[in-house]
């Protein structure tokens, strides 16, 4: 290929990857964003099968058909230029693209959301090795300190403070989350833990817990654990996206997100997140050099990473902010009232997130008390009802997780599907 041809190659692939083609249409951004027709313009830019209705949106989320063909486009781009992207058609083309370059820009609209320096994230693989890099490389903890964490953790993520004993020779406690949970039980949970735990130094937090849809009150545990000179670690691999929150409100110095279940982007990233003055707390990768430096990319390893899926989390964002945050929280919420409404005065089932809105957001469990099976329960709302739901054997619940591809006629379908089961159960 010729330089002139070579340029305006990549001139015209540019293009096309700044085309967020996010849901930004002027007539769409005048809309009611508490009208159902608002929500239809929304629904329609996504593509999801109709052979079921899919309320498993928690385990990762369907990418808007803006982002996914933005995805597409970047793969196109990445499958051209290969490894030329990430620096070597720099030296030769200085107006090249630059995958450096764009990666930055990107953790620059990252951190600007967050409240936070662009040098205090770096993208990940997801969540589980965001959180399992700063469990393990967490070093402020000495022989015999305690470090805990409550059973609402992802079982990866349990695993890897539970490994702590081994690791770091750390007494390691598991408390058990109150249920039915409140805001005040929950709170207190943590405060008789470091009562009881006088040598507490690290505790894990899940912001929202996966098998319940609860949501913890990370801004007051970690308050009380500062003052009880403890560190937290939150998973936030379900609140970003979902909910509105301000993150540097919550007083968190460590946390891993996801942006592959509720920021919309491809399969394959997430973000980690060390405060600037904490970073020396948390181990570097043996491969990145010696201890003592304080640049947060010296802590993560990831290999060759799908350039492309890092590329569509700008489209992502785009798409994610088209619509706004917080219509985001207040729609989850409407999707979630639209099916627990149901079931709040009936005693046959229980509802596994508290109605107290500072404890739930969209994704919410729930449990059949009479029925012993959780798995077989799933199964059934797929064969009978054709609802894809996620089982929770471990609380005999069913997690449903609906996403902004869900009506609310798929949550008035969950809720009778629901009552038909408990019906046929006299
Ligand atoms: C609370 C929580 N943390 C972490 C993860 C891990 O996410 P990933 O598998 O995308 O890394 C999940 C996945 O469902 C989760 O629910």
């Amino acid at each position: 290929m010729d330089r002139r041809k070579f340029m305006q190659t990549t001139a015209a692939l540019a293009g096309m990857s700044i085309a967020a083609k996010t849901v930004a249409a002027n007539a769409q951004m005048s809309m009611d964003k508490d009208s159902e027709a608002y929500w239809k313009t929304i629904m329609a830019q996504y593509k999801v099968t109709d052979e079921f209705i899919n309320l498993n949106a928690g385990h990762w989320g369907i990418m808007s058909e803006p982002v996914r063909e933005a995805f597409a486009k970047h793969s196109e781009f990445i499958n051209a230029y290969s490894s030329f992207y990430v620096g070597h058609g720099k030296a030769a083309i200085p107006s090249a693209r630059n995958f450096y370059v764009e990666r930055g820009e990107i953790l620059e609209m990252i951190a600007a959301k967050l409240g936070v320096r662009s040098d205090e994230v770096v993208f990940t693989r997801g969540a589980t090795e965001s959180m399992q890099l700063l469990i393990s490389g967490y070093n402020k903890i000495e022989p015999g300190d305690t470090v805990l964490y409550a059973d609402a953790a992802y079982y990866s993520m349990a695993a890897e403070m539970r490994h702590l004993k081994v690791h770091r020779k750390a007494n390691v406690v598991e408390l058990k989350m109150p249920d039915p949970a409140s805001y005040e039980n929950t709170i207190g949970l943590f405060e008789q833990a470091l009562k009881d735990n006088p040598k507490t130094k690290l505790i894990l937090l899940t912001h929202m817990a996966n098998r319940t849809g609860v949501v913890l009150p990370v801004k007051e545990i970690s308050a009380m654990a500062r003052n009880h000179g403890a560190d937290v670690i939150v998973d936030m691999a379900h609140s970003w996206g979902q909910m509105d929150f301000d993150f540097v409100d919550q007083g968190v110095d460590f946390a891993g997100f996801n942006l592959h279940k509720w920021i919309g982007a491809p399969l394959g990233v997430g973000i980690m997140y060390i405060k600037k003055n904490r970073m020396l707390d948390i181990d570097t990768k043996s491969s990145k050099g010696p201890p003592g430096n304080d640049d947060i990319n010296n802590r993560v390893q990831t290999g060759t990473m799908n350039l492309a899926a890092v590329m569509s989390v700008r489209d992502a964002l785009n798409f994610v902010d088209a619509i706004g945050i917080k219509a985001i929280d207040k729609r989850f919420r409407a999707l979630r009232h639209r099916w627990v409404k149901e079931f709040i005065d009936d005693d046959r089932v229980d509802i596994l997130s508290p109605e107290d809105p500072r404890m739930h957001c969209g994704l919410t469990s729930f449990r059949i008390n009479a029925h012993k099976d959780a798995a077989a329960l799933g199964r059934q709302l797929l064969a009978d009802y054709a609802i894809n739901t996620a089982a929770i054997p471990q609380l005999n619940g069913i997690r449903v997780s609906p996403g902004l591809y869900s009506s609310l006629e798929d949550m008035d379908a969950l809720a009778a599907a629901i009552k038909d089961i408990v019906n046929k159960m006299g």
